[in-house]
């Protein structure tokens, strides 16, 4: 559904990507992890074209979106949810997640407001639909976050540390909303420091270092049986899972 094809991406003189190669099919779910600085977020942020690769391909359901003149079309299909939850800060729940619709003419207000309504309800948010983003917790910013996303339908959504700016009581909320996408078969790619969470929550986890895919299995194969030494360090380091 997804593939990445020799993705380079520099800044400057520095390469940050050198030559990362994914297979991704409908329904995985892929944890990718890695040191900090590695360029897990800008690997994401080049896979919806927020960034703009400097050579490789990005294959959405056999076209390489990367030659797209407009992006607006991959960024409906790839969702994105970052760790500072990116919402705008002077419009309602219900403005946030019905502007993009609106915007792109995928739907009528009317209809937007619907389906917005809606997807509030299957989570049981719905009476935030009029408050701003400040009268929230930072659990239902998150959720509010990922509503947005889901309204356009995407084929996969890209979590950008979804819980990492989170107060410690309100990640699982977060984290039972992805088991409820995962379970309705969404496609997702996660960056997270919660590694309990990855291994047991990804059909295939990913690691990230000096610019390539270093190693990837399956959660077992990653956190019980690691090959490379710098995944062995790494994990090392980390003694939450
Ligand atoms: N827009 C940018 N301009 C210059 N350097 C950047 C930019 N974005 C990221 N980098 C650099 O790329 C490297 C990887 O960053 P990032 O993808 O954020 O890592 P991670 O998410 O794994 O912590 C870092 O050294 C960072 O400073
Ligand atoms: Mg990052």
């Amino acid at each position: 559904m997804l593939e990445v094809k020799n993705l380079k991406k520099s800044f400057g003189k520095k390469t940050v990507l050198k030559d990362i190669n994914l297979q991704i099919k409908k329904g995985d779910i892929i944890g990718i992890i890695g040191p900090s600085g590695c360029g897990k977020s800008t690997l994401l942020r080049c896979i919806n074209m927020l960034e703009i690769p400097t050579s490789g391909e990005v294959i959405l359901n056999g076209n390489n979106i990367v030659d797209d003149k407009s992006h607006t079309d991959t960024r409906r299909k790839i969702g994105m949810v970052f760790q500072q939850f990116n919402l705008f800060n002077h419009k309602t729940v219900l403005e946030n997640i019905t502007l993009a619709p609106i915007l792109l003419g995928l739907m009528t207000e009317k209809k937007a407001i619907k389906e917005a309504r809606k997807l509030l309800k299957e989570i049981d948010l719905e009476d935030l639909a009029n408050l701003y983003p400040n009268q929230l917790s930072g659990g239902q910013k998150q959720r509010v976050a990922i509503v947005r996303t889901l309204i356009m339908n995407p084929d996969i959504i890209l979590f950008d540390e979804p819980t990492s700016a989170l107060d410690p009581e309100m990640i699982g909320e977060v984290t039972n909303l992805m088991r409820k996408l995962a379970k309705e078969g969404m496609t997702m790619l996660i960056v997270s420091h919660e590694m309990n969470f990855i291994k047991n929550f990804c059909t295939r986890v990913v690691f990230l270092s000096d610019g390539v895919v270093k190693e990837e299995g399956t959660s077992k194969d990653i956190f019980d049986n690691p090959k490379d030494e710098k995944l062995k360090i790494f994990l090392s380091k980390i003694n939450n899972y």
